[in-house]
């Protein structure tokens, strides 16, 4: 297995960050290194998986950014990549803009991507909204470089949120007409890239408004944990998160209409790994004045160490830097025949 994904860059990352995406790819990184060595210790040897992960910041251009913060979000990304278990050492972890590779893919992928295809993608009509005219061709190319993002690794399996399935199902139509239009059936330049959705997606709302989501831009500071939070803040937020006067319900069923306590149970289930049938099998009956003191601990106990290694390694460009570097070179390294392959097989004369 061969996987490969990738994130925004964005500043201000929350406990919404963690439990999505992030805790995710960590999981990954650890399962498939679990069982490459579970296969060697049965048959004495077996493909080695790869995990690589990477700060998609030549996508932010698509929207209206500001330079400096970009900069600051793709080091504080990639702290808190490493902060929450993303291995340097054992995944490539790196950033877009130091391997060319992708944009050069993004290029010759351009002549195999049709309008039409790209006219169907649901993130460009929201992202673009009524104004058209005005969104940047980038972000209407953004699907290209996204699918140059997997195929230039061989990718086999991607791990996504819903909302970018479409764009895997395009990076999969865009390698199957390149290997058709310009390769023989037995030496395809592309591997067809699998999605991988989290089924259970824990969706982290808003600590003031169970029906929005956990979010960098929300006003309210009380409204999430950020990974920066100490101790001493991380209790005092749940203590004051918004709740209902009821008691917790003994089944899932009792939390129907009951957005802020189904948010507070789904995160203290996604943090100890109980589904929330168990998690109100303990609590059922009791008050919040019982249940918040409980989920403030469980949650200072996953992300104190978390905290503590991002605050440093946030403030260590030296260290950020040499990471990203590192990880850039390994990925150049990855990429580079499969690069080769497509200038190749299009035609174009190098050397
Ligand atoms: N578009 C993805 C998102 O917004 C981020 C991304 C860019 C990505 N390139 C990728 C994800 C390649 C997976 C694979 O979440």
């Amino acid at each position: 297995m061969r996987v490969v994904s990738g994130i925004q860059p964005t500043g201000n990352l929350h406990l919404g960050n963690y439990l999505g995406a992030i805790r995710n790819w960590v999981r990954m990184q650890d399962t498939l290194e679990a069982h490459d060595r579970a296969q060697i210790a049965e048959s004495g040897s077996a493909q080695k998986s790869e995990t690589l992960f990477f700060l998609a910041d030549l996508h932010a251009l698509s929207q209206p950014h500001d330079p400096a913060a970009l900069r600051a979000a793709t080091l504080e990304m990639t702290a808190a990549l490493v902060a929450c278990g993303i291995d340097p050492d054992r995944s490539v972890l790196f950033n877009q803009a130091q391997v060319p590779l992708h944009a050069e893919l993004q290029w010759l992928l351009n002549g195999t991507a049709r309008m039409g295809w790209l006219n169907r993608m649901t993130q460009f009509k929201d992202k673009s909204g009524k104004n058209r005219e005005s969104a940047s061709v980038a972000l209407f190319t953004y699907p290209v470089l996204q699918a140059a993002d997997v195929l230039l690794y061989q990718a086999t399996h991607v791990p996504v949120g819903e909302d970018q399935k479409q764009h895997l199902e395009l990076a999969r139509d865009i390698a199957q007409k390149f290997n058709n239009d310009f390769c023989c059936e037995d030496a395809p330049v592309f591997t067809l890239p699998e999605p991988i959705i989290p089924g259970e997606a824990a969706r982290i709302m808003s600590l003031r408004d169970g029906s929005a989501k956990m979010s960098k831009s929300d006003p309210s500071e009380m409204s999430r944990i950020n990974l920066v939070d100490d101790a001493d803040t991380i209790m005092q937020k749940i203590k004051k998160a918004k709740t209902d006067p009821e008691p917790l319900p003994s089944d899932v069923a009792g939390l129907a209409g009951r957005p802020e306590a189904a948010n507070l149970v789904g995160i203290y289930g996604a943090l100890t790994g109980a589904e929330p049938a168990a998690v109100l099998a303990d609590f059922g009956g009791k008050g919040f004045g019982a249940f918040k003191p409980a989920l403030g601990e469980v949650m200072i106990e996953t992300l104190g160490p978390i905290r503590d290694r991002f605050v440093t390694l946030k403030q260590d460009r030296e260290a950020l830097d040499a990471i990203l570097a590192r990880g850039a070179s390994k990925a150049r390294e990855r990429g580079a025949p499969t690069l080769s392959a497509a200038y190749q097989a299009l035609g174009l004369v190098r050397h």
